[in-house]
Order: structure tokens, then C-alpha cells, then sequence
């Protein structure tokens, strides 16, 4: 059985008060629940909030990372910084972050294989743009985002990484993939991981739904098979959403 996984992507939002503020209202409702919590604060407020969730079983993530271990990167954060600071999880190949900062799926690749030899988790984001759906291309872009994604990372690794199928035209759109949509998209993602890695890694890693998750659909949402959890933006900046999201 796998574990449902939902993930509060704060993007560019909050400051550190603002973030304990939200994080104080969750840390303590989401322990001993079935489903792993994790939120995704900017850099800045992510030893803040370490420090506060202490005991709880809410999880620390970033929204990004380099995939140098050091040098002169001005601005950008390494793995192992994350990892210093207790961070848990670690967003990659986030749709805006492909769209608005020229990531490739071969920069994703590499921030992968450090994010995994650093101790981290990482979510891996997929997803087609409205044209490309339109033109039927949704399959052909998923395989090769996913298939060079997960080049040369092994077997072993892979189990600890969670996948979020995000198609563009429905992040922070108000309009949702239908559950039939993306399960049928993140089977065909599960088919992929099983090609390459066999059946028992591909009934083991855990994939997302994100694109306007809120309290109103999630509970179709996470009734789909194949759908492990949900990868949510604007509805994990208020704790009443989050909290109704968690428990969907
Ligand atoms: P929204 O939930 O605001 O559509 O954002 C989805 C997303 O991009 C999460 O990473």
C-alpha cells in the first residue's frame, strides 16, 4: 500500500512570521494521520519553521535546489544546505521554474541524482502545456520528461521519489484535469517506471495530482487508483484549505 502524499507548494509566498503562523495551525493535525504531509516554504523561512515543527510529523520541503555541491553560483542554493537545515523534501522541474528560469529536463536530471546523494527526496514535476494537449503530444512530452528525469538513477532510489503530474493549463487556472484525465496520465507515467524499473518499484513509488487541488475535489481526486497524492498550491496557503485537503 502506498502512503497518499500531499505536498503544500507555498511558491513565492510568505514571510518567515507568516509561514510559522500557517505552520503552528497544521503541525499539530496532521500526526498520526494516514497521509504524510509535507509544506514547501521559500528558502528563507525554511530553518524557521524546522525548528517549530520539532516532534510533528509535518515534513520540511524546498522548492528547488543547484546540482553543484559549491562554487560560485551566486544565488543559488546547494543540496547539502537543504539538507543542513533538516529539510525533507526537495521540489524539481517545477512547471514555472522550467517556463520562467529555461530549466531542462536535463538540468532536472542532474539536480535528481544530487538531491538523492544528498539525502533528500525529490518531487519531480511533469506536465504538458494546453498546446500540447491539444495537439495530442500529452504522452510523447511525459516520456521523455520522465524517462531523462530518472537517467542513470537506480532502482533503489527511485522508490524514494515522488512524482507529480502537474499539466500546466490547470495550475492556478481554477480549472482541474478531471480525475479521469489524470489518472490516466499518471498510469501511463506508472507504465513507464515499470518498463524501467519493474513492477515492484512502479507499484511502490508514489505519484501526484497537482493543478488546482482544493477541498472540493479532492476526494475525487484521491479516489482515482493510480493517484498517490496531490502536489497544491494555492489552496495550502490558508490552514483551513490545507487541513480539509489533507483530509480529504
Ligand atoms: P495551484 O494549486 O495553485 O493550481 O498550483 C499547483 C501547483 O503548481 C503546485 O505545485
Amino acid at each position: 500500500m502506498r502512503k497518499p502524499i500531499i505536498a503544500g507548494n507555498w511558491k513565492m509566498h510568505k514571510v518567515t512570521d507568516e509561514a510559522l503562523e500557517l505552520v503552528n495551525k497544521i503541525k499539530d493535525k496532521v500526526n498520526e494521520t494516514d497521509v504524510e504531509v509535507v509544506v514547501c516554504s521559500s528558502f528563507v523561512a525554511l530553518s524557521e519553521i524546522k525548528k517549530v515543527i520539532g516532534g510533528s510529523d509535518l515534513k520540511l520541503g524546498a522548492q528547488n535546489m543547484h546540482w553543484e555541491d559549491e562554487g560560485a553560483y551566486t544565488g543559488e542554493i546547494s543540496a547539502s544546505m537543504l539538507k543542513d537545515i533538516g529539510v525533507d523534501y526537495v521540489i524539481i522541474g517545477h512547471s514555472e521554474r522550467r517556463q520562467y528560469f529555461n530549466e531542462s529536463n536535463e538540468t532536472v536530471n542532474k539536480k535528481v541524482i544530487k538531491a538523492i546523494e544528498t539525502g533528500l527526496k525529490p518531487i519531480v514535476c511533469v506536465g504538458e502545456t494546453l498546446d500540447q494537449r491539444d495537439g495530442k503530444k500529452t504522452f510523447d512530452i511525459i516520456k521523455e520528461q520522465v524517462l531523462v528525469a530518472f537517467d542513470n538513477v537506480n532502482k533503489e532510489d527511485v522508490i524514494n521519489t515522488v512524482v507529480a503530474y502537474e499539466p500546466i493549463w490547470a495550475i492556478g487556472t481554477g480549472k482541474t484535469a478531471s480525475s479521469n484525465e489524470a489518472n490516466e496520465v499518471i498510469s501511463y507515467i506508472r507504465s513507464l517506471i515499470q518498463d524501467k524499473y519493474g513492477v515492484g518499484v512502479s507499484e511502490e513509488i508514489r505519484i501526484q495530482y497537482g493543478g488546482s487541488v482544493k477541498p472540493t475535489n479532492v476526494t475525487e481526486i484521491m479516489n482515482e487508483t493510480d493517484i498517490d497524492g496531490a502536489l497544491v498550491g494555492g489552496a495550502s496557503l490558508e490552514s483551513e484549505k490545507f487541513l480539509e485537503v489533507v483530509n480529504f
